[in-house]
């Protein structure tokens, strides 16, 4: 076995978002968001399922609460539902919607856990996507004055501010392909919503540092694309993961790190926008210091150039594809051992990962924000989830994570995506990624075998440093 060691400071954590878990969708003042008005239209999420009940931790949290301090976890990460707390994005605060995260974040201090707070997990008030939605600069103007007001709120109880999640998804998966909410097929729009995602970002964490000063900790959570060539030897297959980079990671990465869009990337998608919405100084609004960045792993892709007509498994450009300008790029069938979403497995991408972002961004803390894996779980006849599968799924990327640190990555923390199953988005409740089964019937808990493995590895880390 590989081993994992990480210095005492290391936080352990695990992660979840407002929609996959909260249900009460129209309790407490709560205004619809795009994810309700996308999961009830029928064709959209598998079996029909919605988030309106999900794993009902409105009313459940302080169980969940319990449960995550049974594993001895130093930080929890979850999302504010922002038409929970200002039911149609703008405006005054809804008070129930407050007392609720006041409550939470006091549970989770209470029981010596950090909060980590996203304020976007891709449920967008419904009213602002009427509006235009994030293809629109006045959702950014919109985002910024939410997340002023939750610092004013809750600034004494957040550890740590991540102001989006995943801004990739929310563009290319909302706006591009369409398989998230809005649902809506626009390259154009897509590119749109990256950059107004960038400048939300900037205006939010200035917002949060006008607020509460400026040692406020301020990150955002990206989902970098590991992409490899499918022939390292082939100069067209680097180019083709080049692209992908471009539109999957650098279209964040560079503007909120390296003070620039790559030309590059402006060249490849100028055939579907004149990238006319890049006003003066959007560059500099959008880099701000990060206190942390945060990173979400999964799987690792493969990639070669193809003849852009469209074969080969997976996206290419294109309307209906996340990936603009890259017609030409193929992704290839993910082999080996799978997880239950069809993602392969593939732990050494994390450490490339880990020591890439080390080596590009000298002196900028690393997070593992999420890392997990969904499997076909059972509940045994014992009334135990023996998901040996996920236990070593995890065990094999917290080494990676103790191996880039071992060579001098600045990796803070790691957290567990997820601490409870909950709504997968468009696959519904099938896909299981907690380290906490849920039975949606009953809405029972039951530590999986791979919760206990992250307590007992928690807890012996805390033993000896
Ligand atoms: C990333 C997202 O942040 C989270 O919401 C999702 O459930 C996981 N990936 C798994 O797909």
């Amino acid at each position: 076995m590989t081993s994992i060691e990480l210095p005492h400071s290391f936080v352990w954590g695990a992660a979840t978002a407002a929609y996959q878990i909260e249900g009460g969708a129209a309790e407490g003042g709560r205004t619809p968001s795009i994810w309700d008005t996308f999961s009830h239209t029928p064709g959209n999420v598998a079996n029909g399922d919605t988030g309106d009940v999900a794993a009902d931790h409105y009313h459940r949290w302080e169980h969940d609460l319990d449960l995550a301090a049974e594993l001895k976890l130093d930080a929890y990460r979850f999302s504010i539902s922002w038409s929970r707390v200002m039911p149609g994005g703008r405006g005054e605060l809804n008070p129930e919607g407050v007392a609720f995260y006041r409550a939470l974040l006091q549970g989770i201090r209470s029981r010596g856990m950090l909060p980590v707070v996203t304020l976007y997990h891709w449920d967008l008030p419904q009213e602002l996507q009427d509006a235009g939605g994030w293809p629109e600069r006045e959702t950014a103007y919109a985002f910024a004055d939410y997340a002023r007001a939750m610092a004013r709120e809750f600034g004494d109880l957040v550890h740590t501010w991540t102001t989006l999640n995943e801004p990739w998804c929310t563009a290319f998966l909302g706006y591009g392909s369409g398989v998230h909410a809005p649902g809506i097929t626009d390259p154009a729009a897509a590119l749109a919503t990256a950059h107004h995602l960038n400048v939300a970002h900037g205006l939010a964490a200035r917002a949060i540092r006008e607020e509460l000063g400026d040692d406020a900790r301020v990150s955002i959570t990206l989902n970098i694309h590991v992409v490899d060539p499918a022939d390292e030897e082939r100069a067209a297959d680097h180019e083709a993961a080049e692209k992908v980079a471009l539109v999957g990671n650098k279209i964040f990465l560079g503007p909120l790190l390296d003070g620039t869009y790559p030309p590059a990337l402006l060249s490849q998608t100028r055939h579907l926008t004149d990238w006319s919405f890049i006003q003066p100084g959007d560059v500099s609004i959008a880099r701000v210091r990060l206190d942390v960045l945060g990173v979400n792993y999964y799987s690792t892709s493969r990639v070669r150039k193809g003849d852009g007509g469209g074969h080969g498994v997976g996206h290419g450009g294109g309307v209906g594809s996340p990936w603009p300008g890259c017609e030409d790029v193929e992704f290839l069938e993910p082999e080996g051992e799978l997880t239950a979403m069809g993602w392969n497995i593939e732990p050494r991408g994390l450490y490339d990962l880990l020591v890439a972002l080390d080596t590009a961004y000298e002196g900028l803390p690393l997070a593992v924000t999420e890392n997990g894996a969904a499997f076909d779980d059972v509940v045994g006849e014992d009334g135990r989830i023996h998901d040996e599968r996920r236990v070593a799924y995890l065990q094999a990327h917290l080494a990676e994570v103790s191996a880039a640190v071992a060579d001098g990555a600045d990796v803070r923390g790691y957290f567990v995506w997820s601490l409870l199953d909950n709504f997968e988005w468009a696959y519904g409740y099938d896909k299981r990624f907690g380290i906490i089964h849920v039975d949606y019937e009953t809405q029972q808990r039951r530590l999986k075998d791979s919760a206990r493995f992250y307590g007992d590895l928690v807890a012996s880390h805390r033993e000896s440093s």
